[in-house]
Parts: C-alpha cells; sequence; structure tokens
C-alpha cells in the first residue's frame, strides 16, 4: 500500500486511489497526484505553470546564498523601542536583481504543496501559523525523513478507527518536516487501509526550539489540486434546516466554510468538496475534505493566480502555547475523491464508517424504534404522563421510550436546574429507576435525555461550583436558552459528569442516553489554564469530552448514546465513535426534512439519521402532510416517533404501526444496504427540471441489497398535466429479473438503469410511495 521510490516519492495505493507525494530538490515536499489508481508517476510529466522572475525564487542550492538556512539567527530583532539603524539582515547576494540571469530555483508560489507554510516564499494561505519568540511569523517547511508505520498510528483521543474496523491491512506514513532555523518540526501522518476508499490525514507538531511559541490553526490536511474550472460544495444551514446543499463556481480567490463557537454548528458540517461543475450524483470528479472533530474548524478553498485550488480543512480560533520540547497533534482528517459524483462520494464515506469508525455492537444491533417525550409533552413530563406515553408507543410499535427533557429538579422551562441531576420528587416520586421499572413491565425499554455538559445559572451546580464555568474573569458572561457550559478542560468536573451519569445509568438501567448540547461558547475562558493557554480552551474542551464519552461507553457498552445539538448542531465523525445515532434536526416536518436528510446522506449512512414521524400541524412549520408521507419519510432512517399516539387518529394510529413493523422487519438489512439517492438537488434528472415541466422538489433514494431493492420517492408539490414520472434506479445487474413486489411487474437490471419505473403516488401535494423490488434469479442465459 505504501511505497517509497528512491526515499524521494511517496506513493499511497490501494484499489480505491493513489496518492503521491514527492521531495523536490531534496527540501520540498510537494503533492503530485491524487485519484483513480495509477501504476507510477513521472513528475517531469505534470503540467506546472510557467516560472517567471517576479515569483519567489528559492535557489537549488542554498550553498553561498546567504540567506539564514542553518538556524542561525544573527543578531535578532531589536527589542521594542530598540533600533539597530536599518540594517540589512540579508546578504546582498542573496538578492537577485530582476535582469540578471535567473538561477535554477523552486518557486514555492507555483509548487503544488503537501503542507505549506506561509512567509518564506509561499504568499498563499499556509497550512497553520506559527509566532516565533523572537516575534517573527514566517515558517519554512523542508524535508527530512520519513518512516512507514505498519499499524494506525492515529492520536489517542482525535483518532477515528474503531480497533476491530473491517478494512484490512493498515499502513501509516510519516513525514518529517522541519523549520531550517530549528524552531519546529512538523510530522505530517497519512493512513490508508488495504479496503478503505479513504485516506485518513494529520499533523504533530513538535516545538525543536528553546524557547515557547504559539502555533494557530493548524490544518490537519492541506492540499493543491490540479487547475479547474471547478465548483464548491458545502453542506450548511440553520437550526432546523441543517445541511443543505450549497453549491457555487470557484474561479479565483477564496471559500471558506466553519465555525468558531466550539462545536462544529449547525451552520456547516466540516466538509468541503470540489467538483466539476457538472459533477452529479452519477458523474464527474469530486474532492473532498472532511474532519473528524467536533469542534470549531475552518474548510477552506483558495484558488491562486494560476487557478491551482488549495483545499484544506483543521482548526479554527485554535491558539496554542507550545513550551520548548512540547507537542501537539491535530483531530484527523479524511480525503476522498471520487470519479463517480456525489453519488461515488456518499458510498465511499458509507462503506467507510461502516467497517471502520461505528461501533460494531451497534452495526449488528440496528436502532429499536423510538418514542421521545418532547413533541408529545415537552416540559410537561411525570411518572404517570410518560407510562401512558409508553403504552400509546408500544401500541403503535415502538420499543423504547425516551424521556425527554423536564425530568430533575426544578426544571419547568429552559430557565433552570441543568447541573441538577436528580429527579423532581413530586413528578417522578419512584425516581427513574421506578419509571423504568414500570416501563419494562410494559414491555418497553427505557432511555433518557441529558444535557450534561451545561449548567444553568438558576442551579445548585452553579452556586456550588461557579469556577466550573466556561467564563472571561471581568467579562459578563452571555447566555444561550439561559445556560452556561462547563469547563470540560477540568478534570473535576470530567469526573464529575461520568459519575453523575454513570449513577442514572446503573440505577434506572437505561439501555439509551440522548446526548444534547444546545448552545455555541461565548467566553471560552477557563480559570483552570494559565494565560498563554486561553486560547487552547475550546480544543481542550473537546478532548474533555471525548475522553468523558469514551469512558462512559466503555463502561455501558450496551447502552446507545444518541447525539444531539439542538437537533443537528453537533453532527460529525469526531462523536460518531460513541454516537452510532444522531437526531439529525429538530425540524420534523416531513417536506422539510427530505432536504436536510437529502445533504446529511452525503456523509452519513441512513441508520445514523434519527428521523421521526411527529404529528401535524407540525409543530415548526405548522404545514398537514398525511401519515404515509410523514411514515415514508423516515422509514430508511433511524425510524421513530415523536407524537402522543392518544391524540391522533385511529387511522393514523394503524398506518404508524405498519411502519414501525415494517421497519423492524427491515431495519436489519437496510442497515447493510447501499443507499443511493436517485432524485433531488444533484440527481441528473433536476437539471432538466424546467424544461420537462416536472413537479419541483422531489426527491428519491434507494437502499440497495443486492437480491432486494427499495425505492422511496417523494413529491411535495404536485403539477398539472405532466408526464408520469420515471425513476430510473442504476447500480442493478444487468440481465438480471427484478420483480416489483407491489404489482408483480418483472424488469430487467440493464433496463431499470436505462428506463427505469414509472411511480405515482396519487394525486395532491406532500404524496410519497414506496417500492420493493426482488432480484427473481431468473437471469438472462
Ligand atoms: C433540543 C433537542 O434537539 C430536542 O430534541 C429536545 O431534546 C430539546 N433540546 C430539549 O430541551
Amino acid at each position: 500500500m505504501i511505497s517509497v521510490e528512491s526515499g524521494e516519492q511517496f506513493h499511497l495505493k490501494n484499489d480505491s486511489f493513489s496518492y503521491i507525494c514527492g521531495v523536490v530538490d531534496r527540501r520540498f515536499l510537494a503533492h503530485l497526484y491524487w485519484g483513480a489508481p495509477v501504476r507510477e508517476i513521472d513528475p517531469r510529466g505534470l503540467p506546472r505553470p510557467a516560472t517567471a522572475s517576479y515569483l519567489t525564487r528559492i535557489p537549488l542550492s542554498m550553498e553561498g546564498a546567504g540567506v539564514s538556512g542553518s538556524g542561525d539567527r544573527g543578531e535578532g530583532y531589536p527589542e521594542a523601542g530598540g533600533d539597530r539603524g536599518g540594517r540589512a539582515p540579508l546578504s546582498a547576494d542573496a538578492l537577485a536583481a530582476p535582469e540578471a540571469p535567473q538561477p535554477p530555483a523552486v518557486s514555492l508560489d507555483l509548487l503544488p504543496q503537501e503542507y505549506p507554510a506561509w512567509g518564506t516564499g509561499e504568499q498563499r494561505e499556509g497550512a497553520f501559523a506559527v509566532v516565533y519568540a523572537d516575534g517573527s511569523e514566517a515558517s519554512r517547511l523542508e524535508y527530512r525523513e520519513f518512516e512507514v508505520i505498519p499499524d494506525a498510528a492515529e492520536p489517542e483521543f482525535l483518532g477515528l478507527l474503531r480497533q476491530e474496523h473491517e478494512l484490512g491491512r493498515v499502513e501509516t506514513l510519516r513525514i518529517r518536516l522541519a523549520d531550517p532555523r530549528g524552531d519546529i518540526s512538523v510530522d505530517l501522518y497519512y493512513l490508508i487501509a488495504e479496503r478503505a476508499p479513504v485516506l485518513i490525514r494529520w499533523a504533530r507538531f513538535i516545538n525543536t526550539s528553546e524557547a515557547a511559541l504559539t502555533l494557530i490553526d493548524p490544518a490537519s490536511a492541506s492540499v493543491d489540486l490540479p487547475v479547474g474550472p471547478w465548483e464548491v460544495l458545502t453542506l450548511g444551514g440553520a437550526w432546523s434546516r441543517e445541511r443543505h446543499i450549497l453549491r457555487t463556481p470557484l474561479a479565483f480567490g477564496g471559500y471558506s466554510v466553519g465555525s468558531r463557537g466550539g462545536a462544529t454548528g449547525h451552520q456547516s458540517a466540516p466538509f468541503l468538496a470540489l467538483c466539476d461543475p457538472a459533477a452529479d450524483e452519477e458523474h464527474g470528479r469530486v474532492y473532498a475534505v472532511l474532519l473528524a472533530y467536533s469542534g470549531s474548524f475552518e474548510a477552506r478553498c483558495e484558488v491562486d493566480q494560476f487557478e491551482v485550488p488549495r483545499l484544506s480543512i483543521g482548526l479554527q480560533r485554535y491558539r496554542g502555547h507550545l513550551e520548548a520540547g512540547e507537542c501537539f497533534e491535530t483531530p484527523v482528517a479524511l480525503l476522498v475523491s471520487s470519479r463517480s459524483g456525489f453519488g461515488g462520494m456518499s458510498d465511499d464515506l458509507h462503506r467507510f464508517l461502516r467497517e471502520g469508525v461505528i461501533p460494531k455492537r451497534w452495526r449488528e444491533a440496528p436502532p429499536k424504534v423510538v418514542i421521545n417525550s418532547w413533541e408529545a409533552m415537552y416540559f410537561q413530563v411525570s411518572h404517570d404522563r410518560t407510562l401512558s406515553l409508553a403504552r400509546g408507543g408500544r401500541d403503535i410499535g415502538a420499543e423504547l421510550l425516551v424521556l425527554d427533557d423536564g425530568w430533575f429538579s426544578r426544571r419547568r422551562d429552559d430557565r433552570s436546574s441543568l447541573g441538577d441531576w436528580w429527579p423532581n420528587e413530586e413528578r417522578f416520586p419512584l425516581g427513574l429507576a421506578g419509571l423504568a421499572d414500570a416501563l419494562r413491565e410494559e414491555g418497553m425499554e427505557f432511555g433518557f435525555w441529558m444535557e450534561p455538559e451545561m449548567v444553568s445559572p438558576e442551579s445548585d451546580l452553579c452556586r456550588e461550583h461557579p469556577e466550573w464555568v466556561l467564563q472571561i474573569p471581568g467579562r459578563e458572561p452571555t447566555l444561550a436558552r439561559s445556560q452556561l457550559i462547563l469547563d470540560l478542560t477540568r478534570e473535576e468536573v470530567r469526573e464529575y459528569l461520568i459519575d453523575t451519569v454513570s449513577t442514572l445509568l446503573r440505577d434506572s438501567g437505561a439501555s439509551y442516553l440522548k446526548w444534547d448540547m444546545n448552545r455555541n461558547m461565548s467566553e471560552a475562558g477557563s480559570l483552570n489554564l494559565s494565560r498563554e493557554r486561553q486560547g487552547e480552551v475550546m480544543h481542550r474542551y473537546i478532548l474533555g469530552l471525548y475522553e468523558i464519552l469514551r469512558r462512559l461507553t466503555e463502561a455501558f457498552p450496551g447502552v446507545l448514546i444518541e447525539g444531539c445539538a439542538g437537533g443537528g448542531g453537533r453532527m460529525d465523525y469526531g462523536l460518531l465513535r460513541y454516537c452510532p445515532r444522531f437526531w439529525a434536526s429538530d425540524q420534523t416536518d416531513a417536506i422539510e426534512r427530505l432536504e436536510i436528510n437529502y445533504g446529511t446522506t452525503l456523509l452519513f449512512p441512513p441508520e445514523v439519521i434519527g428521523s421521526h414521524v411527529s404529528t401535524v400541524p407540525n409543530h415548526q412549520v405548522r404545514r398537514i402532510t398525511d401519515a404515509e408521507t410523514r411514515v415514508l419519510t423516515s422509514l430508511p432512517f433511524s425510524f421513530g416517533f415523536e407524537l402522543d399516539p392518544a391524540q391522533e387518529s385511529e387511522e393514523e394510529r394503524l398506518r404508524y404501526l405498519e411502519g414501525a413493523r415494517r421497519f423492524r422487519e427491515l431495519r436489519q438489512r437496510f442497515s447493510s444496504c447501499r443507499f443511493r439517492r436517485l432524485l433531488g438537488p444533484l440527481s441528473p434528472e433536476s437539471r432538466g427540471r424546467r424544461l420537462s415541466g416536472e413537479p419541483a422538489g422531489e426527491v428519491a433514494w434507494m437502499l440497495d441489497g443486492g437480491d432486494e431493492v427499495f425505492i422511496f420517492y417523494y413529491r411535495p408539490l404536485t403539477r398539472s398535466n405532466v408526464r408520469p414520472r420515471r425513476l430510473r434506479i442504476p447500480g442493478l445487474t444487468a440481465g438480471a429479473i427484478y420483480q416489483e413486489q407491489e404489482t408483480g411487474i418483472r424488469y430487467d437490471g440493464a433496463l431499470l438503469g436505462q428506463v427505469g419505473i414509472v411511480v405515482e403516488p396519487g394525486p395532491g401535494d406532500y404524496r410519497s410511495t414506496f417500492v420493493t423490488l426482488i432480484r427473481t434469479g431468473a437471469d438472462r442465459p
């Protein structure tokens, strides 16, 4: 998988891709190729712009150049207020006159790089910045050595792969770069697995100087790609509109998305893709970077003067203090390149997450049908009401009740009690344990909601431990949802949370925990850390969170932790290791959810995406949709209910029961099916929508299990006098015969790929339909 040619060209290769970088002039680590597997690369054959004398130039040999590349700092800079009389720090012969004949040189302005350092000949954005003890901010990274590690060498709290992954053999390449002045070295890590279509990258900084320095916003990966034309695709939105598809051409300049609030956020997923302007679900090149991290991040693309795009992803708002000899490891990034559009990209990511990241236990035990109390009761929860909700849930096919917000201390609304995690005695006289027992007697499993990272100013915990809150002395704390954030950089806070959550889990015997987080950070300071370390607070917080979740999941392997952050405000691969299921959005309207689920499946397989049937009129948008469409919108995902069955009609309850029954029958198969989006914003058909007069906003997807294919079609708005909707079903076996279960019609796999099936969900708006194709075994001779 990793081969090294003459110690200078590094080729990472498996059946899915080749990724090649090489050392130029024995000094600079250049990016050479990323894409379909190739046998080899001769760098002389790669297109590159002509050099010109007005670009930055580094003579091929430093000898005699007189530039300090040897660690010699001369006299350094004057102290504040000092003056050295304008003495030139560089010797004159280092500066070639413009008209002089140019000696052979490397121009960092032109070199496609693996991990660019800004300020010493590179004018594009660097992959990091360092402020050195002398106040300077320019770095140079040069190649030093490499090592092939026959294993995964991921960072302890930030690694991604589960121990018992199914990706085959794994190797890690470490390439050491160092600043010739001797201040820092940077180890670049590249992890490749035999059967993973994804490359994992991260970086480790070492302060090799004798003084402390400041490291700013290190990227986990950076890569310079071939010239476009390109478009940028990201997933973004806001609360209740998460992960909508945003796409824009990028000809010159920069485009970035990210978050600065200590969580990945509702606004942007930690992901950015470059794609051919014509790329769709099935066609075109896509290069994507993702960050397996749950805090502030930036994903960026900068197109330079020669139209070369630089793609990078990493930390944002990180200002780390590194003492002499101290190290810092970035989170890990995932790089995926597809030659079959966004469908190919999602396919690669889903496969990788299923086989390498999501705990095996949860893959083998797909999600239970949940009934959650939030939209049924909001804060008005009690033992009796919860019990009757559970009974109603059981009668429509739910298996597990999740008691949401409102069960603890004096919590009656969102203004108090976070941190005081004991059941309200009046409303839950038997405690959570008593409630859980009563539910089990009714044949229901029990789960409950917590927001462990948070504290209400109006709480005993906050009064007892004001120092446990993230804060900046002298600054008024900004509230959001009337709450503050606990300082997870503090060991005693982590221990307190582990202890509190463990006690509740143990006492109640719960098998499910909904872990919510409802605000981003402000005044992100810590009384626990020194002045120099305040810029590390948001990152250290996330490391603290991972430690808590790691210890809890180790201690309670049978408890499923559902990730939630005001819906999908922190849905990322960093948490996926601990949370095999996410509440993807507080938006429960079936039609609004189509767009959210569509975007979410770009990155996540469907079983990870919690999508519940709620009542009508919908609580977020007041829309009224029929029960069939609400059920079918949730069915391919992690199915459940967000309603009070007692308030629903008999007809609706029957439809819900039928949906739950179907989900329970199919869920095991669903979680090993290949998920494919058939119709929606990125499908080839969408481009001609206006001309063909087809209805707007249609969505379709399928779960392809080889012998069984499950197809879902949704039509938000109808149109008059249009031709019947045909749905092409790509990727089936040509020559194999598939029979439509509902009608008995038989199709050849080739015909399904070219012509498709007709789907007709009936008259009116907000309609949907479900089709099952069964492979008959009657293949063409
Ligand atoms: C936000 C979550 O997304 C909701 O599902 C619910 O749990 C509320 N918080 C409770 O406060």
